[in-house]
Parts: C-alpha cells; structure tokens; sequence
C-alpha cells in the first residue's frame, strides 16, 4: 500500500496475552490503511507469537530486547519514541498496564512508553478476576487521567475457559480507536452528537416487514468521525449490516414510531443531531398478528403515513442546536433537497444520488452535496462515506464557530 499524506508512524507493543496472535491482523490492517507500523514484542510475548510474522507483514524490523548487539541508531528507543504518532499496545497484559501506571522502565517497551509524547493506546486483554482486580482497575484509572486511551475489553469466552470481561475487543473496534486517537481535529470535544442510522423495519406480520435497503454505512461513518473529534456520541441504530463504532452508545429502533420517540427524547440533550436513518414513509395500517397465510386472492395492504424524524427533532429545536438531515432521491435530486431543508427547517442538508451503483443505499460511496440554509453548496463527486463524514463535520463545526 502507497504511503498517504495522513500514514502516521505507529509503535504497536505486543504484550504477553494469549491475543498476542491477533496483533499480527492488526499489523496488517494498519499496513492496509496506509500507516507505517514498527512491532515491539516483549519477551513474554515472544513465546507466544513470532517475531518473523511481525517482519513479514510490516517490512521492519521488529524490536525484541533493550540491549541488542547490532541493533541500528533507528531503533534505539529515544528515536522510535520521538518519531512516533501513536504507541498501541494491543494485547496489553495487567503487567504493562501496572508497569506504565507508575513508571517502570525494566524493558524496551516499558522504558519507550516513558520516553514517549505521543498519544498511547491500551487494548487489554486479560482473564476476567485479573481485570476486575482492583489493582488493575486502579492502574487504568490512572493511566486514564494522565490522558492514556482505552478500547475494550470486550465480553465473551476467554481462553482461560470461563465467560466474561477481559477479551481483547476486535480488531476493527481497535482501528477505530487507532484512527480516533490520530485524528488531530478535536473541535466536538465536550458535545453531544446524536447520529440516527440504518433502516426502520415495520412490521406486516410476526415474520415479514416492510425495510429498505439501507446499510446502516453512513451513519456509522457519521457516527466514528465525531467520535474521533471528542463528542460523546449516540447513535440510534435501525437495521444495520455494519456495527455502530466501539465507543458509541447505541439505542435501537426498530419502527419508525420507535426510532421518533428515542430521537425526541435524546435530541434534548444533543447539541448536535444528525439524521442519516432511512426512515420508512409508511408502515402497515393494521399489521397481523399472525402469519399471513396465502388465500389464492393475494393481499391488498392499506399504509399509513410514519412519522418525519427529522422534521419533529427540528420543530423543537433550541438555540444554538444544529439539525443535520440527508435527502435520499431519484430524481430531481437538488430541487427536492432545497425543499426539504427549507420545509424541514434543517440547518444542512447532504443531497444524495441512490439510484447508481456506487452511491446510496449499500454503496462505499456516495455522490453527495451539502447544502446550507443560506444556497451554498458543496459539491462531493463520488467521495467514501468516511470522507462524507469528514466535510460535513468541517461544515458543522463552521456553523457552531
Ligand atoms: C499462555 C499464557 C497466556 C497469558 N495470557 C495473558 C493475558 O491474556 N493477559 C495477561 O495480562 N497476562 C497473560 N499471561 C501472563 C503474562 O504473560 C505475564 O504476566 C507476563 O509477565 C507479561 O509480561 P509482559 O507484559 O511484559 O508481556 C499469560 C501467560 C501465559 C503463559
């Protein structure tokens, strides 16, 4: 992968968890991404996966001991500390979490995470009495309050064979986290942003439903962007094929009844609401109770209109809020967005093509357009959803100025 003007230099430490393996997909996801990665192992950790696999996917060498015989000016660690963007440590045993808390430096990693400024970032990974111990807990508390990141753990079936707290989270959930903490746009510090995503769903029977094709893509995309510029983040998930982003709190909303009445009640507290939901325009009038069953004559079904989201969030806005609506068309796409900014008293609105392949509804792509209450437009030809994200946020963020 070619080196991008947004590569950053990562350090991951790997530590000595039975995860150690799953640093290696993180390697080469990061890799992927574009970022230059040197891997850090510790002695313990060299038990558990090898160092060869680590040179193999990032192409450096990897870094094993403080006192190593050849060793090159490049990795000595005062230069891999300075040069670095961000120090990962995925997995991170309870020891490397007790050695960083209070400044031990009895290794190459745990000396380097002293020497460093660059922002650090624990996955922890752990059996589920040694991350509960308060001692752990303790040592995280304080390396939170020096301003150290946390993703996970996660909760499930551990190796030591007991269920609970201690896994490492997955490895996208680490991505995300790895892009929020190199993201140097902090400008939703201390906001709220309410994202709505997915499709509603309305029931016609206790099997079947009236849905959309909607991925639920964008909104997450939304969702991980504000995310990475500070804000506390909600997002009220309809169907959706992706995962919210670790990191969000997620309420679900199956009905567009259901997703108005958590919208109303969460865009009180919200200075930012964002609603990138397909909301279904009608649901069935009297959905059965039963299965339907066939009856040679087909099946006429009465709709009832649902209620607009957006529009209600919008009618009770409060000063200095900012409501934020997409507009999924057709046809006519302009002509019908400037409407519904205008009839929806929303403050932008991001017009989009959905009737092409490669935008809308499932895409990774998207041909969108922002438009503000006062006619400006920002044409986006064919851009990802992620950079979508990234123009409205720069948007928004001018109208909070
Ligand atoms: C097979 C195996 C798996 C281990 N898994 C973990 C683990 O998931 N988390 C942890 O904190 N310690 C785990 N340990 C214990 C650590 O390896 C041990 O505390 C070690 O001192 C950590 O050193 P390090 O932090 O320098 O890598 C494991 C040990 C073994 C033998």
């Amino acid at each position: 992968m070619k080196r991008t003007t947004s590569s950053k230099e990562i350090v991951l430490g790997v530590t000595g968890s039975i995860a150690a393996y799953k640093a290696c997909e993180i390697s080469s996801r990061l890799i992927e991404r574009g970022h230059a990665v040197t891997a850090v192992l510790t002695e313990s950790a060299r038990h558990l996966v090898g160092a060869a696999s680590f040179e193999a996917l990032t192409g450096r060498r990897v870094i094993t001991a403080m006192f190593e015989p050849f060793a090159s000016p490049e990795i000595e660690h005062i230069a891999v500390a300075q040069r670095a963007d961000l120090f990962l440590i995925a997995p991170a045993t309870a020891n490397i979490l007790a050695k960083a808390a209070r400044g031990m430096a009895d290794d190459w990693l745990s000396t380097t995470l002293l020497a460093t400024r660059a922002p650090i970032l624990f996955a922890p990974a752990m059996n589920t009495n040694m991350y509960n111990h308060p001692a752990t807990q303790e040592n995280i508390e304080i390396l939170k309050a020096r301003g150290c990141a946390f993703v996970g753990p996660g909760t499930g079936n551990l190796a030591c064979g007991t269920v609970g707290i201690g896994r490492m989270i997955d490895v996208p959930a680490i991505l995300d986290a790895v892009e929020a903490a190199l993201c140097e746009t902090k400008d939703l510090v201390g906001l709220s942003v309410v994202v709505t995503a997915g499709g509603t769903r309305e029931p016609l029977d206790p099997v079947r439903f009236l849905g959309n094709h909607s991925s639920g893509k964008m909104g997450r995309a939304l969702a991980l962007e504000a995310l990475k510029r500070g804000a506390r983040v909600t997002v009220i998930a309809g169907h959706m094929d992706v995962a919210p982003p670790e990191g969000a709190e997620v309420v679900v909303a199956q009905t567009a009844n259901e997703m108005a009445e958590i919208a109303l009640s969460l865009a009180q507290d919200a200075d930012i609401f964002v609603g990138a939901a397909a909301v279904g325009d009608f649901r069935p009038e009297d959905p059965s109770e039963e299965k339907l069953k066939r009856s040679g004559k087909g099946l006429k079904l009465a709709l009832v209109e649902n209620p607009d989201v957006i529009s209600q969030v919008a009618a009770l806005k409060r000063d200095g809020q900012l409501v934020v609506g997409f507009a999924a068309e057709t046809d006519n796409l302009m002509k019908n967005a400037k409407a519904k900014l205008k009839k929806k008293q929303l403050d932008l609105i991001v017009a989009n093509e959905v009737n092409t392949e490669d935008s809308g509804f499932g895409a990774d792509t998207l041909r969108a357009r922002l438009i503000d209450t006062e006619g400006n437009v920002e044409e986006l030809d064919l851009a990802t959803k992620e950079e979508v994200a990234k123009r409205l946020f720069d948007r928004i963020s001018d109208l909070l100025d």
